[in-house]
């Protein structure tokens, strides 16, 4: 992993370089294909300005807390009282976030915020004041559920994405959808003697214009108000391919193909991109996760090869992984280290990027920077964020439900047990065995009796206890627990997962 140390600061500064930049990185001014764990707002605030072409962010609404959103706040089992008491603390956690992302985005940039009914209009108006209400673009509605049981009341069934632009000129490329069956039936209807469908369409728009030859019909007079689309050569070159019919009045028509029509232009509402199955191959299992289909189209449409897209809030990195996917540089940023864990494992599941900081220097892999990676910093950080630490440290699947969890914080999957996604989620040979993780100094011999009732209860042969230590009678209590049993408690302490020690204790 990098770790910006004081002595890279100061070379950075020698070579008047902003910090953080790295010789033969495609960008000048800041790394890419970086997730950072940390608040954005820190985070944010060490980029330079204007470094950045298109911004994402998904923010979880009304808490600053990650992790009860990210991991579904109904099943999350501890409260939080210091959850947001209102949209107006939200707003005044998020305004300070969105000056910064306007600080980094280029004058050719574009940003998209995606939230909901609870809070889209106080961000619309929070946005009008830091970007300029004429720098706002559209309001995409994306229809996500096709209903919603909301007693009493029309069922809530879309997202907001509000668009907006650094400034003019932006990158804009436009999208297109396929017509719909119904358009083409009533409007294609024809077809030539190639088999091909076709309309025939008015050669002329809006506003005066001169009369022009059309071939052998001769001069033509545009209708009143109006002036025929094309200069003479445009014409000329129509006829000569046989492109313009002419009506019974003797009026110009042009052919034109369905084959060759590129769709209807992208509409700012959007049907046509359900939301990410559980079933799904792309699934991680995370309510806040966004189909991959609806982040290529905001990449596309605001974005060229190459270009920097940054996600400040970006969960399981769906961002990141349609930007990896559609060759784009990428900036990820989240303050909870499971999502970061998680999102690195996608890119190198999903994209064959390979997280190595050798070969991100050569701007190949990439690099997950300020995890806590210290005993210090993991005994502060929330016991839930602990636990998927250790889980996902150990290549395990934490569990998405703290409710009923049994005993079991999460499960290892040995390879030969990789699950079948196609299948559903859990539909793979019955083998696994449980991890339990108790944020303490010294696990004592009660909690491993707790865990042995666990494996027995499951009928587990192997179970994974982390700690940050053990007593001596933890550890005879493991001994007595195998040769009564013949099953096995792997005792790990944080320091083992930290050096990297586990690979021969997991033996
Ligand atoms: C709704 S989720 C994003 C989901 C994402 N769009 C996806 O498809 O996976 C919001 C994320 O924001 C992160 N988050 C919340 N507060 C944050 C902060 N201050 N700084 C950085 N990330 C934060 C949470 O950890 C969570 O992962």
């Amino acid at each position: 992993m990098a770790k910006k140390t004081a002595a890279d600061s100061v070379k950075s500064a020698l070579a008047g370089k902003p910090i953080g930049t790295t010789q033969g990185r495609p960008s000048a001014l800041v790394d890419t294909r970086v997730i950072y764990c940390g608040d954005n707002l820190e985070q944010l605030q060490k980029l330079p300005e204007n470094c950045v072409d298109l911004i994402y962010i998904d923010p979880p609404f009304n808490s600053n807390r990650n992790y009860e959103v990210f991991w579904g706040e109904t099943k999350e089992k501890r409260s939080f009282d210091d959850r947001h008491a209102s949209t107006k603390a939200y707003i005044e956690f998020m305004r300070p976030r969105c000056e910064e992302l306007h600080r980094v985005l280029k004058k050719t940039g574009s940003f998209y915020y995606h939230c909901d009914w609870h809070a889209s209009h106080y961000v619309k108006i929070m946005l009008d004041q830091i970007f300029g209400e004429n720098q706002f673009q559209n309001e995409i509605v994306w229809r996500r559920h096709f209903s919603h049981n909301d007693p009493k009341k029309y069922g809530c069934v879309h997202d907001v994405i509000f668009y907006y632009v650094a400034g003019k000129p932006y990158i804009w490329n436009q999208q297109f959808v396929p017509h719909a069956e119904s358009y083409i039936k009533s409007h294609y209807s024809s077809v030539d003697k190639d088999g091909r469908a076709y309309q025939l369409v008015s050669c002329s728009a809006p506003g005066e214009g001169p009369a022009r030859k059309f071939g052998d019909k001769g001069i033509i007079k545009p209708p009143v108000g109006r002036h025929w689309s094309w200069a003479q050569e445009g014409v000329d070159e129509l006829i000569a391919k046989g492109r313009i019919t002419f009506t019974k009045t003797g009026m110009p028509r042009l052919i034109q193909y369905l084959d060759e029509m590129k769709g209807v232009p992208l509409q700012d509402s959007w049907d046509d991109i359900p939301p990410v199955n559980s079933q799904a191959m792309e699934s991680l299992g995370y309510p806040t996760q966004k189909p991959i289909p609806l982040l290529e189209r905001i990449i596309n449409s605001s974005s060229n090869k190459n270009d920097i897209v940054l996600d400040a809030f970006c969960g399981c990195g769906t961002a990141l992984v349609a930007a990896e996917n559609l060759g784009r540089q990428w900036i990820g940023i989240d303050v909870s280290p499971t999502a970061c864990r998680v999102m690195a494992k996608r890119m190198r599941d999903v994209c064959g990027v390979k997280e190595d900081d050798k070969l991100w220097r050569i701007g190949r892999g990439f690099v997950v920077r300020d995890l806590p990676w210290s005993e210090k910093k993991l005994r502060e950080l929330p016991p839930f964020e602990f636990e998927n630490w250790a889980v996902i440290a150990l290549g395990g699947r934490p569990n998405k439900a703290q409710v009923g969890d049994m005993g079991i914080d999460g499960r290892i999957y040995p390879v030969s047990a990789t699950p079948k996604k196609t299948e559903g989620e859990l539909e793979f040979m019955d083998v696994w065995y449980p991890i339990q993780v108790k944020q303490k100094d010294r696990a004592g011999r009660p909690d491993i009796d707790s865990f042995e009732a666990v494996m027995m209860r499951e009928d587990r042969q192997k179970g994974f206890f982390v700690s940050f230590d053990f007593s001596s009678d933890a550890m005879s209590e493991i001994q007595a627990f195998f040769k009564k049993t013949g099953k096995s408690i792997i005792a790990l302490t944080v320091k083992d997962i930290l050096e990297e020690q586990i690979a021969y204790k997991l033996a």
